[in-house]
């Protein structure tokens, strides 16, 4: 696959090191789809592998395998609805908006940012709609397959643009001391956090990252309110999504895992009450539902004070 003999470059750890980031705190055999195979031994306590680990290394052979075709699986299997809701998501935080004159400078971390959607419309955002070029998006994923092919995608922007974007392979779990405590302005994730081992971890970790004042957004899927709509959007979700997997890109089994933790992600109510208990505080419900609650948005502010 060519986002691996990308990843053999190392282009990205390259940029990220350019960039004063570090490599990623991770072992890097995640990052094979398939292993190397090994004499057989007999399983250790010590070797049983955990059901986070286990999450973690089902979840890096998913994104490994679907990385190539993942940009035009997205638009087969939401009929390109994902871009209505990631512009809708971009315009509603405004990257790049600043009452004072000259803009003030922020600095976005994007999570799970894969091959690059959130990020690029984020520095269109504040580089040519807010005429703001002092804004730095970084681009975090642990799955070094979907950053390569972001990069290679983030070739086609304007020159100041590729200059204002950095790679930087992490899990959200845990990310590395180079992104230091409240240094973040926005914090955003996209269809990535469902995928996380441990939520939780993620969310404490989005709260020590962002300065206060600072902001977590997530668009995630979410749960449908109305029944007729759920009934029809399971139907194609379990049936029509993996038989599109098979037929565009040969590979219904990592299709019918994505269906699948949309099915397991907590309701808008339940998500909402995890950021809260992360320490942010929400406005209104917390949330947004886009196109009756197929997706959501989810917003939170690091207080400006500590709760005592
Ligand atoms: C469905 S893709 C979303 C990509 C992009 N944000 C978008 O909206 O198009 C989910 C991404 O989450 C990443 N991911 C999964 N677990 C992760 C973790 N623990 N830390 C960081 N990224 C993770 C995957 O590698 C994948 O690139």
């Amino acid at each position: 696959m060519a986002a691996r003999s990308c990843l053999r470059a190392s282009p990205i750890l390259s940029t990220a090191v350019a960039h004063g980031l570090s490599a990623p705190p991770f072992s890097p055999d995640i990052l094979h789809l398939h292993p190397p195979t090994e004499p057989r031994r007999p399983i250790s306590a010590s070797r049983m592998v955990s059901p986070r680990k286990k999450k973690t290394e089902r979840v890096a052979g998913v994104f490994h395998s679907v990385a190539e075709s993942y940009d035009r699986m997205n638009d087969l299997m939401s009929f390109g609805w994902h871009r209505i809701w990631k512009d809708h998501f971009v315009s509603s935080l405004n990257p790049g908006a600043s009452s004072s004159n000259p803009p003030k400078p922020q600095r976005i971390l994007d999570i799970a940012g894969g091959t690059g959607d959130i990020a690029f419309r984020m520095l269109h955002n504040a580089h040519v709609l807010n005429s703001n070029p002092d804004v730095h998006v970084t681009i975090s994923d642990i799955n070094t397959s979907m950053l390569s092919v972001g990069k290679s995608r983030s070739e086609a922007l304007p020159a100041s643009q590729q200059m204002a974007l950095s790679f930087l392979p992490a899990d959200a779990t845990a990310l590395p001391d180079a992104i230091a405590d409240s240094s973040i302005d926005l914090y955003t994730v996209a269809f990535g956090i469902r995928n996380f081992s441990n939520i939780p971890a993620a969310l404490r970790e989005a709260y020590r990252v962002l300065k206060p004042g600072g902001v977590f957004a997530c668009l995630e899927f979410s749960k449908v309110g109305n029944p007729l709509l759920n009934a029809a959007y399971k139907r194609w979700s379990f049936s029509g999504i993996p038989m599109i997997g098979q037929l565009v890109a040969g590979d219904r089994d990592s299709y019918q895992y994505l269906v699948e933790s949309i099915e397991r992600f907590p309701s808008q109510e339940a998500f909402r009450d995890m950021i809260v208990d992360a320490g942010f505080v929400v406005g209104g419900d917390g949330y947004e539902n886009l196109t009756g609650g197929i997706a959501a948005i989810h917003k939170g502010m690091k207080p400006l004070k500590p709760s005592s």
